[in-house]
C-alpha cells in the first residue's frame, strides 16, 4: 500500500464518481484531502465525513470561472500551507450531434465544455503549479479520455477538450520537470459512474461492455488507483506520459 502521510492533495469534482474515489484512497493512505465540488455542497459534506484521517476540506468553485479557480487554490494552500499533489478530475460530456444541433446549441456546448474540460484544467493546473516551484516537487495529474484518441461521433468538443488535455499535459510535463514536478494524463475508457449510467443501462450498455475481454467496464476504485500510483515518488519518470 503506497504511503500519502503528511501530503496534501486538492482533488476536483470529488464529490462523487471518480473524484470521490480518489479522495477516498488518498485519505486512506494517510493525505489531506481538499475535496473540490461544484454544486452538490450536502454530498460533498457526505464525502469529508466519511474519509479516513483528519484535517479534510472542502472548496467550492464553478471551474468555468478563472477567479473562482484562483480563490479555490489559495483557499486550500490556506487551509494546507501547500499543495503537494493536483488531480484534475472534474469534467463534463455533452452529447451535440452535428446533424441534430442548432447552431446556437451547438456553440453553447463547445464553449462550455472547452471552459470547464480544458480551460477549468489548465488553470488550476497554473494556479497549483506557481505554488509547488518554489517548493520544487509536486505532482499534477489530469483525467483525460480515451475519447481524445478515438474520437466522440457525437460530443466532439468533449473529445477535442480531452485531446487538449493531453497536449497541455504532455508540454507541461516537460516545462515543469526542471522543477521536480511530473505531470501525468490518465485516459480512461468507460468508467461506472454517472456521467456513463444512462448510456450503460440503455440497450447500447452490453456493446460498451463486450468492447474489453473483462465485459465490463472500469470501476472508479480502479482509475482512482493509477492515480496514487502516478501520484507516488516512484513513479516521477513517468511524467508526460499517458495511461489508459
Ligand atoms: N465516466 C466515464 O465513463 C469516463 C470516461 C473517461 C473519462 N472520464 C472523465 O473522468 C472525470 C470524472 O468523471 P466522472 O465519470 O466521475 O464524472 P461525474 O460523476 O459526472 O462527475 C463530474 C464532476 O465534475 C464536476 N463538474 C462539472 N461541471 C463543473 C464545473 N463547471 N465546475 C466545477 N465542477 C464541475 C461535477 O460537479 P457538479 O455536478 O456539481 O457540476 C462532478 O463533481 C471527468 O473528467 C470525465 O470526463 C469519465
Amino acid at each position: 500500500m503506497l504511503s500519502f502521510a503528511g501530503k496534501t492533495v486538492l482533488v476536483t469534482g470529488s464529490d462523487r464518481g471518480i473524484g470521490q474515489a480518489v479522495a477516498i484512497q488518498f485519505a486512506a493512505a494517510g493525505a489531506r484531502v481538499a475535496l473540490h465540488f461544484h454544486s452538490q455542497a450536502d454530498a460533498i459534506e457526505q464525502v469529508r465525513s466519511h474519509l479516513a484521517g483528519s484535517g479534510h476540506i472542502t472548496v467550492q468553485a464553478d471551474l468555468a470561472d478563472a477567479a473562482a479557480i484562483e480563490r479555490m487554490v489559495n483557499e486550500a494552500i490556506a487551509a494546507f500551507g501547500h499543495i503537494d499533489i493536483l488531480v484534475n478530475n472534474a469534467g463534463i460530456y455533452q452529447a451535440h450531434p452535428l446533424d441534430a444541433t442548432e447552431f446556437d446549441q451547438w456553440q453553447a456546448v463547445w464553449q462550455d465544455t472547452i471552459a470547464v474540460n480544458l480551460l477549468g484544467s489548465v488553470h488550476t493546473a497554473y494556479s497549483v503549479a506557481r505554488q509547488m516551484i518554489p517548493r520544487r516537487q509536486g505532482r499534477i495529474i489530469n483525467i483525460t479520455s480515451r475519447g481524445a484518441f478515438r474520437g466522440e461521433p457525437t460530443a466532439p468538443a468533449y473529445a477535442a477538450s480531452k485531446a487538449g488535455l493531453n497536449a497541455f499535459s504532455q508540454s507541461i510535463a516537460q516545462h515543469l520537470a526542471p522543477y521536480g514536478i511530473s505531470v501525468s494524463a490518465i485516459a480512461p475508457g468507460w468508467v461506472e459512474t454517472e456521467m456513463s449510467r444512462s448510456t450503460l443501462e440503455s440497450p447500447e450498455g452490453a456493446a460498451i461492455r463486450a468492447q474489453s475481454g473483462f465485459d465490463r467496464v472500469a470501476r472508479p476504485e480502479e482509475i482512482a488507483h493509477t492515480v496514487l500510483f502516478l501520484a507516488s515518488e516512484q513513479a516521477e519518470f513517468l511524467s508526460g506520459g499517458m495511461s489508459m
